[in-house]
């Protein structure tokens, strides 16, 4: 590890508390995490941040000795920022200013959106990727254009993830991957309302419809399978709007959804007719973790991107095209 930079990151925007490890050359040490999991499926923000601060330490410690280094080896100390839920983000930057001040460290505020983008960068060498960014709270489609993640399309109402998550909750099998794979024991298709405008997408409608056919009776695979069939088709649409519309050759689908297998399939049918590439994020590094926060935290870091502790503030809105991303300047060579 002689020569190279140490980025220590923590990611805490919702359910996980991850703490990452990662280096100068795009190693990643260590990427511990602990996951908060309620007992009736649904999120409490600060049900959520305690899980999140009576494990800090733990995980922390699990970090540091998977990657083989002490704490005064970490060179830079990154946090999410945002979005997420603020006494979740509170947590881990509250963590990450005391270790930041502690060791006389700089601290570095990181976008998570950003952060999966760039972990999926990392991970399957692509340059400049069109991205799909789909989990429970976040749909959108953007790429780099002009030293910015530019949202070119996303959801004007709930997620994607979201839409799932609830249906699944609200009919009684529960969250994600449930719809999904009871969707495999569906038998026919039920006509669901798909809407999308340009490149955005919206998925209340579609959800509302779906549990109303649930209380009249239609049987729930059925519904899981058109329903999943429904919100990927939807987000094909407007990745391959995206693709056509910038010339792209690369394709990542990042966040916590790009896990469903049905979805691959169809963006990699889709980018295959398009003559460009996809390739898959590999598991650990596609929910939320902390090596996407420790290696954009790194990136950052040597941009000079740092924030004084005392501005360094959550934003639980923030929007990935707010951030400067001045390693993309030339992104042959980054
Ligand atoms: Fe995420």
């Amino acid at each position: 590890m002689r020569g190279e930079v140490i980025c220590l990151g923590i990611e805490s925007s919702a359910h996980t508390f991850g703490v990452g490890v990662a280096t100068s050359s795009g190693r990643i040490l260590a990427n511990e995490l602990a996951v908060y999991r309620p007992v009736d499926s649904g999120i409490h923000p600060r049900e959520a941040a305690q899980h999140h601060a009576s494990v800090a330490h733990e995980v922390l410690e699990r970090a540091l000795e998977r990657a083989g280094i002490g704490l005064r080896e970490v060179d830079a100390v990154a946090f999410t920022a945002g979005p997420g839920l603020g006494p979740c983000l509170r947590t881990g930057a509250t963590v990450a200013r005391a270790l930041a001040y502690r060791l006389n460290r700089p601290l570095v505020a990181v976008n998570h959106g950003v952060a999966h983008i760039e972990i999926g960068r990392l991970s399957t060498g692509f340059r400049d990727p069109v991205v799909l960014y789909v989990a429970g709270g976040n749909t959108l489609v953007t790429t780099h254009n002009a030293g910015r993640y530019r949202i070119l399309g996303e959801t004007l109402d709930i997620a994607a993830g979201n839409c799932l998550d609830a249906f699944g909750i609200k009919v009684g099998i529960g969250p994600m991957p449930a719809p999904e794979l009871l969707a495999s024991r569906g038998e026919r298709y039920v006509p669901l309302p798909m809407k999308v405008k340009g490149m955005d997408v919206s998925f209340s409608g579609l959800l509302t419809r779906a549990l109303s056919l649930a209380r009249t009776g239609h049987r729930v695979e059925d519904l899981c399978l058109s329903l999943t069939e429904a919100v990927y088709s939807m987000l094909t649409e407007v990745l391959e709007r995206a693709l056509a519309l910038t010339g792209k050759k690369e394709v990542l689908v990042v966040g916590g959804l790009a896990r469903s297998r049905r979805l691959s399939e169809m963006v990699s049918r889709m980018v295959g007719l398009h003559g460009a590439s996809f390739r898959q994020i590999p598991d650990d590094l596609l929910g939320d973790n902390g090596a996407m926060i420790a290696w954009t935290g790194l990136l950052m870091y040597l941009h000079g991107m740092t924030v004084p502790i005392e501005e360094s503030r959550v934003r639980p809105r923030y929007r990935i095209d707010e951030v400067e991303v001045p390693w993309m300047a030339d992104p042959s060579r980054s």
